[in-house]
């Protein structure tokens, strides 16, 4: 069955990409906005690589799923620093037997997925996708909402007032500088993080709202990093990989959706919008190639599964030993 030579191959590189989107991921692999110090293809160069369960253990072991707490500096020392959640999502959510991230890809249109995205436990959505009108393809339930500081801060988007948001458990990031300092942080987001996240806590008081410690990103980025055969762009993972490794720890099995392309595969970038652009599944700003070599490496499920549902499944941190 010639077809399933069709699913994503694990060593994409940049140089399979166009020559628009070659430049593009060149470019953000010289400009280093975050000032990302970090030795880049160590592990190429020793012609070492490791398995899928290996890959799973690093990332299980050095990436450290934490939110933001009243008790970090700086935001101890804010009044406002008492909206953030006293205990962290891990403690306060979940576990949950089976979850479902649901990219926002344009394959999941006409994939007639609902019914079994939405059998699962949690479902985990991204920024601005919607569910109305759309059931029969992506579902109806979203138990986490992750967001970047983006959208929070764009006028576009209502964030404040779209009741797209106002369902489910809200959790957001920003990119931070590649040192990770809370401090150094608070002074340089990308976006108003924390200005917009104090007016929806505000207006929401009741909805669980959590942020992302930026270390997260950064430690996830060098997981890629040292897994790849070549210099990666210098700047955060999508919100698709940082939902799918949230999810991790608080699920015992991850389906992730249309984050490898199945047959549906398409340039269209969201199954919400009419806006094509390959850029949006194979990256541009986010190491998207790369994350996805990664986690086709941990895919537990089969080149079936990706084909004719776009399905991968993934462990949860919990179920495995290093
Ligand atoms: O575009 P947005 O970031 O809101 O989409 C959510 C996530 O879905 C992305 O961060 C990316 O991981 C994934 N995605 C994808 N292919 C697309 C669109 C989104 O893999 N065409």
């Amino acid at each position: 069955n010639g077809a399933l030579g069709e699913v994503w191959n694990e060593e994409m590189s940049s140089s399979m990409l166009g020559k628009r989107l070659r430049k593009v991921v060149q470019n953000y692999q010289a400009m280093n906005k975050y000032g990302v110090k970090y030795p880049a293809t160590v592990r190429a160069a020793h012609r070492y690589k490791l398995s899928g369960p290996e890959i799973l253990c690093e990332i299980k072991e050095k990436v450290q799923v934490t939110t933001l707490t009243p008790d970090m500096e700086p935001f101890s020392g804010f009044p406002w620093g008492s909206q953030l959640p006293p205990r962290q999502i891990t403690s306060d959510v979940g576990p949950f037997k089976t979850c479902a991230v649901v990219s926002s890809a344009g394959s999941l249109k006409n994939s007639g997925l609902g019914k079994e995205i939405d059998s699962h436990d949690a479902v985990i959505r991204f920024n601005a996708a919607p569910t109305a009108g759309f059931e029969t393809d992506v579902g109806s339930k979203t138990t986490v909402r992750l967001i970047n500081s983006q959208l929070m801060a764009s006028e576009d988007h209502h964030f404040l007032s779209s009741s797209l948001y106002s369902a489910g458990i809200l959790v957001s990031w920003d990119p931070s500088p590649y040192s990770s300092d809370l401090w150094e942080w608070f002074n340089k987001t990308d976006y108003p993080i924390f200005k917009q996240y104090q007016r929806y806590r505000r207006l929401h008081p009741q909805q669980p709202f959590y942020i992302v410690h930026p270390r997260m990103e950064w430690q996830l980025w060098q997981r890629i990093q040292d897994n790849m055969g070549e210099a990666i762009q210098k700047n955060p993972p999508s919100s698709g990989l940082l939902g799918t490794v949230l999810m991790m720890s608080l699920c015992e099995v991850v389906h992730v959706y249309e984050f490898l392309p199945s047959r549906r595969k398409t340039e269209l970038c969201h199954y919400y919008q009419r806006f094509s652009d390959a850029a949006c599944t194979l990256g541009a700003y986010h190491p998207l190639l790369y994350e996805k070599n990664l986690v086709k490496r941990m895919n537990q499920g089969s080149d079936r599964d990706i084909y004719t549902l776009g399905r991968v499944t993934l462990p949860g941190f919990a179920t495995f030993n290093c």
